[in-house]
């Protein structure tokens, strides 16, 4: 495995539609197990295709809890949403700024996990926003694209980041 830039605006692969993934093949896997590499590398929560360079409907989140495991998410989709809450958002491909928007309460997907098998995932919380954050990714979308208010977004530092969430 190994770690992988990731590509930050303005780069245009950040903002094409990801392509469906008909199978998973070894290439596959070898990117899945590099995204996941480099989500850690970087400390972050979740990472979408995209920010590798790839334009494929992937993503993969792991929750900054103790024993956490990796969630896999071959071309997600949001079936249901439920409830509106104002929360801070950061984006690896944004780097050095923090804004605040708007998203679901809870939310509930349908994927494929990495033996293509259909999965649902029901969440609230930091899961829900990370999951609405990653899917919106594979949509050529970013956080900065939806604030609540232009000046909500701020400068932050390595440091302030450090106990922030940052969802990727
Ligand atoms: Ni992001």
């Amino acid at each position: 495995m190994a770690v992988i830039p990731i590509r930050t605006l303005p780069d245009p692969v950040l903002r094409q539609k990801a392509k469906k993934v008909p199978g998973v093949d070894p290439s596959i896997r070898k990117l899945i197990g590099n995204m996941i590499e480099t989500m850690y590398e970087a400390n972050g929560v979740g990472l979408a295709a995209p920010q590798v360079g790839v334009s494929l409907r992937i993503a993969v989140i792991c929750m900054p809890e103790e024993e956490a495991e990796e969630i896999i998410l071959i071309n997600p989709e949001i079936i249901k949403k439920a409830g509106e809450r104002e929360i801070e958002e950061r984006c690896l491909s944004v780097p050095g700024y923090a804004g605040m928007i708007k998203r679901a309460v809870s939310v509930t997907v349908k994927a494929r996990d990495i033996n293509f098998k259909e999965i649902r995932i029901k969440a609230d919380g930091l899961l829900a926003q990370a999951l609405e954050h990653e899917i919106e990714h594979l949509q050529g979308v970013l956080y900065v694209d939806h604030l609540v208010s232009p000046d909500s977004l701020k400068k932050v530092t390595a440091a302030d980041s450090e106990n922030e969430f940052q969802p990727d």
